[in-house]
């Protein structure tokens, strides 16, 4: 950063046992398919990994079909056809000129892995969609960018994309921007980190496979050396 403070939370899949909130994970990913996946692609994404989530097959297939993915037909034509959960999630743009073109120059990158991209990236992407505004006095906003006071040089291309009730919420949560702003950071966090839990998990085990190993070993050596005085 450019020495501002960024806004900051505490984010429950953060910390030694922390777990991603689902609801809020799912919450973020209708914020993602409704107003980021406008411009911004996540390439890593196969439908499939929603499953972590606790959508069913079905549901799965429905979130699928509810795009286009290119494919060859019998004749090796190109064709668009419905996706499947196996597909990943198709990018808005077919090539980053036409993504540069549809963005006044600016190039709106892939968001599977933006939270470990940048520095303290959970709070960054969370207060960045919070820092679009009036520049301060003096400061000069190029034609075709955007102030926000979270962006290095102040200066971007993307406009602000979440304002309060931008979406309406499935769970019927509140979408005020705060809200959306967290559950789509934290979406973004799962796609990067979808093993986080099990990794935490595995640490845990081999924590306490080390304590209980040490007491083992204490007596053992208690026991060798219990005669000799
Ligand atoms: C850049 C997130 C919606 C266009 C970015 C960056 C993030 C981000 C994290 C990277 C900033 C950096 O480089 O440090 C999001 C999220 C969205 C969203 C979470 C939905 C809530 C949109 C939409 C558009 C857009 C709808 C297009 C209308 C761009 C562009 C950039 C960008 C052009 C490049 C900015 C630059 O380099 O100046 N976005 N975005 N974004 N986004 Fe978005």
């Amino acid at each position: 950063g450019e020495g501002v403070d960024l806004m900051q939370r505490s984010w429950p899949e953060n910390g030694p046992l922390g777990t991603f909130d689902r609801a809020a994970v799912q919450r973020g990913f209708q914020v993602y398919k409704e107003v980021c996946h406008t411009c911004h692609s996540l390439n890593y994404l196969a439908f499939r990994n929603l499953a972590a989530l606790g959508f069913s097959d079905q549901e799965l297939q429905a979130i699928a079909a509810g795009y286009k993915v290119p494919a060859l037909d019998d004749e090796g034509q190109p064709i668009e056809r419905e996706a499947k959960p196996f597909d990943h999630m198709p990018a808005p743009y077919a090539n980053p000129a036409q993504a540069r073109a549809a963005n006044g120059g600016g190039l709106p990158p892939d968001l599977s892995l933006i939270v470990k991209a940048r520095e303290d990236g959970l709070d960054y992407v969370y207060s960045l969609l919070h820092g679009f505004g009036d520049p301060p006095a003096g400061h000069q906003v190029p034609e075709g960018l955007h102030y926000n006071r979270y962006f290095p040089g102040g200066n971007i291309a993307m406009p602000q994309p979440l304002t309060d009730g931008q979406v309406t919420y499935a769970d019927g949560t509140n979408a005020s921007l705060d809200q959306m702003a967290a559950d789509v950071t934290q979406f973004l966090h799962f796609v990067a980190e979808p093993k986080l839990e099990e990794r935490k998990l595995t640490g845990l085990k081999a924590g306490i496979f080390l304590v209980v190993f040490a007491g083992v070993m204490l007596a053992y050596k208690r026991k060798t050396w219990r005669d000799l005085h």
